[in-house]
């Protein structure tokens, strides 16, 4: 595997998820991997999980890697081809990029979307500015429009809890949040469950439709008490506006996760990529309740990243 950026860059996701769980019960198996190998793990958001998982998964295969907070400690980044740099951007994409890809053998990279233009957020242009100036390969930890790592461990997480020749009903809901968050956990999500071993549903107040290319073939349910009946997983997620772009329509009152709505599933399990506003998304009831997967969930983040991370080593020989 070169550059891990969606679902399509996975040949067999099957093969994916069991090299992850093999990882999980033996994780320095393959410690000699990544010796005298360098990751550089770049910033250009926050992040708790994903900055920590790939981490460990990097040392776990005896890799060297570097953090950079590039929003707080990098120079202002130009994105723009052809611009007369007499702004408030000190350095080029495209030379940040060129150089980062000199002292590092796989590149990490977080760039979440601005929310303000959509072609721009989905032509995911500095994602792939990345991929052209790098040189090495890329591993997104979330970019504009997906968030692959995220998805590999839900599947991951999905698979360890669903009994053997069962085929599981997921459904991913929206939840209601103060703030415009991105598509990119429902898109992967969306994008994951429909080429794995379940019967996926989304449900959503009308008007936070996704955009069609992660949805097609996928029923949506906007009535979310019926979405959930008979449910084994319920993924719980909030998102803004796909069509009135990074907009938030409502204030999504009555679309919080509780035990009531719980008793309409087949007793679910509560997923959630996190972090999580309690009490808002999801109750507290749940999330503190044997329901909950969203510690398990997080935990899983450790072997997705060192799957592929195992992989893209693999690559480099
Ligand atoms: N789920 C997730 O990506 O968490 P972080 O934003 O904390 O990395």
């Amino acid at each position: 595997m070169k550059n891990y950026t969606s679902v399509h860059d996975v040949a067999d996701i099957q093969a994916l998820v069991n090299e992850a769980l093999e990882l999980k019960k033996s994780p320095y198996a393959h410690k000699e991997l990544g010796v005298n190998k360098t990751l550089g793990l770049i910033f250009l958001n926050p992040s708790l999980r994903t900055r920590l998982s790939t981490q460990k998964a990097a040392i776990n295969l005896g890799m060297n890697v570097m953090v950079m907070n590039m929003d707080k400690e990098g120079w202002a980044l130009e994105t723009q081809d052809g611009v007369v740099m007499d702004g408030a951007t000190v350095e080029h994409i495209k030379d940040a990029a060129a150089v980062m890809g000199q002292y590092c053998d796989i590149i990490g990279l977080r760039s979440f979307p601005k929310l303000q233009n959509r072609e721009e957020d989905y032509n995911e242009e500095i994602l792939n500015k990345f991929i052209e100036y790098a040189g090495v390969p890329i591993l997104s930890l979330e970019s504009a429009t997906r968030h692959p790592l995220q998805s590999l461990a839900d599947l991951i997480t999905i698979q360890e809890h669903t009994p053997a020749g069962k085929r599981p009903k997921v459904v991913l809901t929206w939840a209601p949040h103060i703030k415009p968050i991105p598509q990119c956990v429902a898109n992967s999500f969306a994008e994951w469950m429909s080429m794995a071993d379940v019967d996926l549903v989304i449900t959503h107040p009308k008007g936070y439709e996704l955009a069609p290319e992660f949805t097609e073939g996928t029923t949506i349910e906007h009535d979310q008490d019926k979405a959930l009946e008979g449910a084994d997983f319920v993924y719980v997620k909030n998102w803004s506006s796909y069509e009135q772009y990074g907009k938030v329509l409502s204030d999504g009152k009555g679309w919080m996760m509780t035990n009531e709505k719980l008793s309409l599933t087949n007793d679910a399990k509560v997923m959630h990529c996190l972090p999580v506003r309690r009490g808002l998304e999801l109750s507290h009831e749940i999330l503190d309740g044997p329901n909950s997967l969203v510690v398990k969930e997080a935990a899983n983040r450790l072997y997705a990243a060192q799957a592929v991370l195992k992989r893209q080593l693999e690559g480099l020989k």
